[in-house]
């Protein structure tokens, strides 16, 4: 997971300067949010059924931290000139619709901090709760913004 977030934290150096002068090509760029967007899937797939199992939940919030930390970057990864290319299943509606993709990615953001905190807590009703919470944010945001696969 911190490697994760030591990923995540380079990538926000370079979105930041995205759209004056890019210093990763758009198929770079589409390759890079695909690639963090399947890390957070493989984080985020044991957290569902950890909550029954009776285990310690503590360590898991580092993986919910990553991922909320994963949800603020979101937007920053979709600039303008990475509509098409790359096999990329990003919908027009991402730039047409920018606020309400901002609100998808913020949802998922505060769902996960909560899932750290029940975490912490070891609140495993919590947790489980929360959990389908998180994964409706993903759904959400797919539904509106993520192409079905053909
Ligand atoms: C704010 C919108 C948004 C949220 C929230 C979101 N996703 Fe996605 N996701 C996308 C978009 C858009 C793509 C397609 C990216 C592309 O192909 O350029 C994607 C792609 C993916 C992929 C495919 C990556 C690949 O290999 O190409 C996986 C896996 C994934 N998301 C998992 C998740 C999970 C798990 C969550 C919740 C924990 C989540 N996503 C939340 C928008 C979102």
């Amino acid at each position: 997971m911190r490697r994760l977030i030591a990923a995540s934290a380079a990538l926000a150096a370079w979105a930041g300067g995205a759209w004056a002068d890019p210093p990763l090509s758009p198929d770079q760029i589409i390759a890079a949010r695909q690639a963090g967007f399947a890390l957070m899937g493989g984080a985020f797939g044991p957290l569902k059924g950890a909550a029954g199992s009776g285990q310690d939940l503590k360590p898991l919030a580092e993986s919910a931290k990553a991922i909320a930390a994963w949800a603020a970057l979101v937007p920053s990864l979709f600039p303008a000139g990475t509509e098409t290319g790359r096999d990329t299943r990003a919908k027009p509606e991402i730039w047409s619709d920018r606020a309400g993709f901002e609100r998808d990615a913020e949802a998922l953001g505060t769902a996960a901090k909560a899932l750290a905190v029940l975490a912490e807590a070891n609140d495993g009703k919590g947790f489980a709760a929360q959990f389908e919470v998180a994964a409706k944010a993903c759904g959400d945001c797919h539904k509106a913004y993520r192409v079905k696969r053909q």
